[in-house]
């Protein structure tokens, strides 16, 4: 079965942050998850390279465009070879094979009448690169109602895209499928906004340099986001008007900032253009300090390479997936992420498979005590399993991870009351057995979560995986018998404060 999984692409006018980390991080987690389940996953992600904001970054820096995103787009890939990203497909937006897609669709709009000749005459935010009717600004203070910053007056011939035609086809769609959208109160927003009249959309810029060519008798570029939102077509290979077996996307990861964008226009043009629609779009909230979203306009930046550098990069995705509710807000600070490392990583799993594994040493020569899973046991990593699958599926990580960390707490009691190192031989082999198939458990729950702790788990116990398909089978569950538990290592080192 094939899963489409997408994150936004990121503009490069800024160093990656943890906002970027954020969503890159769950689609790596959603992706690894369905491997698992066996599914042939196709994972998107790539960067915006388009617009003024690009181009005067580039002046700045005093290199050429083609350098300047040459050298960012490395720097986004970089990163996400630090977190252990497992995309299937980097796209850029200067990509040959986009800028045919992005053409080509434009061209079939025009010959369809969904694109037809106007002027724009309004505000322009370059920042958030969105047009802003007059209406929406307060005139003695032209101001973006988003990002606050100072707007252009634009009044310029352009291409409409017939967005007010969609108003209606959309929210009968939503209608239908209301878990296209997510959390459902954003689809609740975003019906509100609808049904308040949509107005048609630039999809031109005449003054812009830095762009796709539209395919107009006049030398205009193409609006960046009609640009960008393409690229989830390019990724899986749109051609001559066909996608290919991976459409429609499974998952679309996007920040709440973004919700517009692809809650209305992306599935507009994709009834324009007679595809199907995602299967779910879902908007997380953001990463705040104090309060205010995490961007580099705010000048608040976390730096994620300080935090991995320092505590290591599983710390850090277990930290974004686990603090917050994906849908909410979340609160940054590093006294949280100290406080949530040491508790749930250190103390409860790291120390966990640490003395499971001594009293395995000091009692049975290291070989793994096998066979034994109490009813109780055995009970709960059932539920487990379903609630895990069932949390995914509604793309609910922190819920997905305090499920596993049942599994923690109930082996950490376990060897509290039955205290192995005090009993007989037989019952204390029962107890470990019944630790050890946990914490094997475990090992390949957190696998989508924390690849590189899962694999040093498994190889501490001795039992290689392979990373796909581990969970479409059963056996892999089972421990074989007699084997001698392997190299030794320290999984999460408790952070001093
Ligand atoms: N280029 C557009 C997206 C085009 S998609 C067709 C863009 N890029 S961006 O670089 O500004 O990235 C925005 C995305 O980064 C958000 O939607 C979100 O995924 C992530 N985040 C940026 N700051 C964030 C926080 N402070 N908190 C959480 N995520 C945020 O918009």
């Amino acid at each position: 079965m094939k899963f489409y999984i997408t994150t936004p692409i990121y503009y490069i006018n800024a160093q990656p942050h943890i906002g970027h980390c954020y969503t890159t991080i769950a689609a790596d987690c959603l992706s690894r998850y369905h491997r698992m389940r066996g599914k042939e996953v196709f994972f998107l992600t790539g960067t915006d390279e388009h617009g003024d904001k690009i181009a005067q970054a580039a002046e700045k820096k005093g290199v050429t465009i083609k350098q300047f995103t040459d050298e960012m787009s490395d720097v986004f890939k970089n990163m996400w070879s630090k977190l252990n990203i497992s995309y299937t497909r980097f796209i850029r937006t200067t990509e040959k094979e986009h800028e045919l897609t992005v053409r080509e669709v434009f061209k079939k709009l025009m010959e369809n009448g969904d694109i037809y000749q106007g002027e724009y005459s309004g505000y322009y935010c370059i920042p958030c690169e969105c047009f802003i009717p007059k209406a929406k600004i307060d005139q003695s203070n032209p101001a973006c109602p988003d990002c606050n910053r100072p707007v252009t007056i634009l009044t310029e011939k352009s291409y409409f895209f017939k967005l007010s035609r969609y108003g209606n086809a959309l929210i009968n769609y939503f209608e239908k499928n209301p878990e296209i959208i997510q959390p459902r109160f954003r689809l609740e927003e975003v019906k509100s906004f609808i049904s308040q009249g949509l107005n048609d959309l630039s999809v031109t810029r005449q003054g812009s340099i830095w762009g796709i060519p539209s395919p107009t008798p006049e030398k205009y570029t193409v609006y960046v986001w009609f640009d960008a939102l393409l690229n989830y077509l390019t990724g899986v290979g749109y051609k001559n008007n066909t996608t290919n077996e991976y459409w429609p996307p499974d998952v679309q990861l996007i920040g709440k900032d973004i919700l517009r964008f692809h809650a209305i226009i992306w599935p507009a043009l994709l009834l324009a253009l007679g595809l199907e629609l995602p299967k779910k779009i879902f908007a997380h909230g953001w990463w705040t300090i104090g309060s205010e979203k995490i961007s580099k306009s705010k000048g608040n930046i976390v730096d994620p390479l300080n935090l991995v550098n320092r505590f290591g990069v599983d710390g850090f995705r277990y930290f974004l997936l686990r603090e917050v509710p994906f849908g909410l807000d979340g609160e940054f600070s590093e006294e949280k992420f100290i406080k949530r490392f040491n508790s749930d990583l250190a103390n409860d799993l790291g120390n966990l498979v640490n003395r499971t594994l001594n009293l395995v040493e000091k009692l049975f020569n290291g070989i793994i005590p096998t066979g034994y899973v109490g009813s109780e046991m055995e009970q709960l990593v059932d539920s487990v399993i379903t609630n895990v699958d069932k949390t995914m599926e509604d793309v609910c990580f922190s819920d997905a991870l305090s499920e596993i960390w049942k599994i923690v707490g109930e082996i950490n009691r376990l060897l509290d009351t039955e205290k192995p190192w005090n009993s007989p031989l037989t019952s204390a082999k029962n107890t470990l057995s019944q630790c050890i198939a946990g914490i094997h458990i475990i090992s390949l729950f957190i696998y989508p979560f924390m690849p590189e702790t899962a694999q040093k788990i498994w190889k501490i116990l001795n039992i290689p995986h392979s990373k796909n398909n581990i969970l479409l089978n059963k056996d892999a569950l089972k421990i074989p018998e007699g084997i001698k538990s392997g190299q030794r290592e320290i999984l999460f080192q408790r952070i001093k404060i």
